[in-house]
């Protein structure tokens, strides 16, 4: 099946943007979510995988678990294989509508988002061994079910012949705003989000080699939409390609 091509494996021929695949109905079905950072990715990946019935992968909250852990058991000095000794204690497991991971029995989403994850994960993203490690999990959690997973490189290396492509972009004015109103819950001043732009730039820099839109991937702009009607495009645009879903 093309879409269990790996890294360097068999290359599959890319499909035009203007043809949309057709795969047997019996199949599962793969919606793959990129876009940089702050675009919105992972709340919509889960409220289509809700609206739908499909089950929501975080590529990112893989690549910060193993940071999360990392940084418990060396601090800061971490390196690729310390990352990967402690990414072996870490399991993806399947919570409601989503894969989450976890780790000594504990689910870890608090830990992941922690400020200090935040400021060290593209450090680990840049590892080739972490990334073979996050993609094997995410493409493991999608065997024999319909899931839609987020984030940086799903549409172009883990899943290369994914059922839908989105690539989520906004205005990185816009990112800012949204993050800040999900974190202080009020209304930014226009200085908080000029500092919060600056700093998601300077992240979008850091992450632009991952980052990549494929080919064949429809660009949702969401600068202007609602989170309900970016969730709407994408279920509207699976059942045209799946009737029935
Ligand atoms: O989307 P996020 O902020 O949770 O992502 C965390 C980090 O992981 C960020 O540096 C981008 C990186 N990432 C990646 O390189 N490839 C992915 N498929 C997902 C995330």
């Amino acid at each position: 099946q093309a879409r269990d091509a790996r890294d360097g494996g068999p290359m599959t021929a890319p499909t035009p943007p203007s043809s949309p695949r057709v795969r047997s109905g019996r199949s599962s079905f793969v919606v793959a979510i990129d876009g940089p950072a702050a675009s919105g990715k992972s709340s919509t990946a889960q409220w289509v995988a809700e609206r739908l019935g499909f089950r929501h992968v975080d590529s990112g909250a893989l690549y910060r678990a193993a940071t999360a852990v990392a940084l418990e058991r060396s601090g800061e000095s971490f390196d690729e294989p310390a990352v990967l000794a402690g990414a072996q204690q870490i399991s993806l497991q399947p919570v409601q509508h989503s894969f989450v991971p976890v780790w000594r029995g504990a689910e870890m989403e608090a830990m992941i988002r922690a400020p200090e994850v935040t400021r060290q994960v593209s450090r680990v993203a840049q590892m080739q061994g972490v990334r073979a490690w996050v993609n094997a999990h995410v493409r493991l959690a999608a065997e024999g079910q319909h899931v839609v997973v987020d984030g940086r490189d799903i549409g172009t290396v883990v899943f290369p012949a994914a059922d839908l492509k989105v690539f989520l972009v906004a205005d990185p004015w816009e990112r800012a705003r949204r993050r800040l109103i999900q974190r202080l819950e009020r209304s930014p001043s226009d200085s908080e989000i000029a500092e919060e732009t600056e700093r998601l730039v300077q992240r979008d820099a850091r992450d632009a080699t991952q980052t990549v839109q494929a080919k064949d991937a429809v660009l949702i702009d969401t600068t202007y939409l609602t989170q309900e009607e970016q969730v709407e495009r994408i279920v509207s645009l699976v059942r045209v390609l799946r009737p029935g879903l």
